[in-house]
């Protein structure tokens, strides 16, 4: 009896527990993903044992350095690689001198086999914006180009929406060449026309609208003690930074415990705090407090920069962008809308990669 009696009342205590299981978790049910405004801890272990072992993969000396240092381009997106093509412009011919890794969304359907992009397309996970996601995002990136390879000595961080303002070899040269790029460097020494001293150009500033509600956005006393008000700074999420400093972020967990923190409403932004509060902690001699990435901030929308459009490209709008009170010129300039890609090109020749 028992035994014929059994599969019924397994079925029914399996439709029972389905039944509790979705009430219990209806993001099962859900078609939409929650937007993950933590990491989780099963991510937070893969990631930990990526950082440790990127952090063992040793500083070089840049200028000591006899093998050709290598840039290593980030890029840091959640859709298609909108300028891939104006991109591949800017890569070709100079194979020995750049790596790529890009951190895709994998939620998101994204194109990958856009030439020089191809094959560069690193493990990664869901992303979100203004939360400690794209903190993980950007340590995920410098830890996979720091184990990649040992030449890659500058670490540029981009999003889909950047594009470049000058030749790849302009860009080469402001880096590791050109002793008068950083224009706030009074101290730069020099040896036979080459820099003996490397920065990262990363903003960093200590005064800005909502720092100290974005400072108490996890709770007035929650960034203590590891990060004093005084001590906590706000800076652009795109940066370049040098090999000694890639590692100084990778191998970073006091501030990350603060900064993975989750936020109560809506002043938050943390990925535009912990990469400036880190490294004005550690060395702020070896920033140069500002970036390299123009961003036009007048009449911004909720936190969105100005989206440059096809009627605003032209030739004088990429000279304009470069103009910089810091530096030799700006290098890279965001956000341009993926329409303007075709006008891009059209100029990228006899304009943008014409130096
Ligand atoms: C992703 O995009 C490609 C090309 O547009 C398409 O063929 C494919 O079906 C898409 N896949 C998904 C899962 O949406
Ligand atoms: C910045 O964006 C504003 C529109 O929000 C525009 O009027 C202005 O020309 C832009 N500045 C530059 C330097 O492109
Ligand atoms: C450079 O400094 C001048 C004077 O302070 C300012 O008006 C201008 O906007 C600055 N240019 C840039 C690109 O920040």
């Amino acid at each position: 009896m028992n035994r014929c009696r059994s599969p019924y009342v397994g079925i029914t205590v399996l439709t029972v527990s389905v039944f509790l299981l979705l009430l219990i978790f209806p993001a099962v049910l859900s078609p939409f993903r929650p937007i993950p405004t933590q990491i989780s801890d099963a991510d937070e272990i893969d990631d930990l044992a990526l950082l440790i072992r990127a952090s063992d993969a040793g500083s070089s000396h840049l200028s000591t350095s006899s093998r050709k240092n290598k840039i290593a381009f980030l890029f840091l997106t959640n859709s298609d690689l909108h300028f891939a093509l104006l991109w591949q412009k800017f890569f070709r011919n100079r194979r020995s001198l750049f790596n790529i890794y890009v951190h895709a969304d994998p939620t998101v359907n994204i194109t990958r086999s856009d030439g020089v992009f191809d094959g560069r397309f690193i493990p990664s996970k869901v992303t979100a914006r203004a939360s400690p996601t794209l903190i993980s995002a950007a340590r995920r990136l410098l830890a996979r180009a720091l184990l990649d390879d040992p030449a890659n000595a500058y670490f540029a961080l981009l999003s889909q929406y950047c594009i470049p303002l000058h030749s790849f070899d302009y860009v080469y040269g402001s880096l590791f060449t050109n002793p008068k790029f950083d224009l706030s460097d009074a101290s730069q020494s020099t040896s036979h026309g080459v820099r003996l001293s490397y920065r990262s150009y990363i903003e960093i500033l200590d005064k800005s609208k909502n720092l100290w509600k974005r400072y108490k956005a996890r709770g007035r006393y929650a960034m203590l003690p590891e990060v004093t008000f005084d001590q906590f700074r706000v800076g652009s999420q795109f940066f370049v930074l040098t090999r000694q400093h890639a590692l100084t972020v990778v191998k970073d967990r006091r501030l990350w415990r603060k900064f993975r923190l989750p936020c109560y409403g809506e002043h938050c932004y943390p990925e535009e705090h912990y990469f400036p509060t880190l490294l004005s902690m550690e060395d702020p001699n070896g920033c140069t407090h500002y970036t390299l990435t123009r961003v036009n901030w007048t009449g911004s929308i909720s936190g969105h920069p100005h989206t440059y459009g096809p009627a605003e490209v032209s030739p004088e709008l990429i000279q304009e962008l470069r103009l910089s009170n810091n530096s030799g010129s700006y290098l890279f300039a965001r956000k341009f809308s993926p329409e303007s890609l075709n006008l891009l090109m059209k100029i990228a020749d006899k304009v943008i990669f014409r130096d």
